[in-house]
């Protein structure tokens, strides 16, 4: 059976294509998640993708991914900068966790440069462009194929 990683993003992204280009880019959270299903298949495991602008349900998917989850890779949004209840749940969850930012957070305004994510993350991938997302599923997969995920 395939193994499955959850792919989680926090608030605003439904918006990505639309909200600040110059920052996040024009490619939609639609385009963004073809691009990882593509990489996915490429390594043959699955996902799931999910956004929400809610921090509760960010929550619930995240206690989900502890029951069916291999992996995980999260944008929390903002709620990176202000979380201490998606920390909590990431410190339950037991597999990889990967933290991507779009833009480079460490060169925008100074509330951005702290993250309570990253006291759980196993890697962090900032200012990539969404290309952070694949990169950090490429890793995942690597980490899968040699049994460490
Ligand atoms: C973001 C950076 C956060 O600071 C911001 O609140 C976001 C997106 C990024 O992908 O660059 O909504 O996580």
């Amino acid at each position: 059976m395939p193994k499955t990683v959850f792919v989680l993003n926090g608030p605003n992204l439904n918006l990505l294509g639309k909200r600040q280009p110059e920052i996040y880019g024009h490619e939609t959270m639609a385009d963004v998640e073809a691009m990882c299903r593509e990489t996915a298949a490429e390594f043959g495991f699955e996902i799931r993708y999910h956004q929400s602008n809610a921090e509760h349900e960010i929550i619930e998917w995240i206690h989900e991914a502890r029951e069916v989850a291999a992996a995980i890779v999260m944008n929390p949004a903002a709620y990176t900068h202000t979380s201490v209840a998606i920390l909590d749940a990431l410190n339950a969850f037991d597999g990889p966790v990967f933290e991507v930012h779009i833009s480079n957070v460490h060169k925008r305004e100074a509330f951005r440069h702290h993250s309570y994510v990253s006291l759980r993350a196993d890697g962090v991938i900032a200012g990539f462009g969404t290309e952070g997302y694949v990169l950090a599923l490429r890793k995942v997969g690597k980490l899968l194929a040699a049994g460490k995920a």
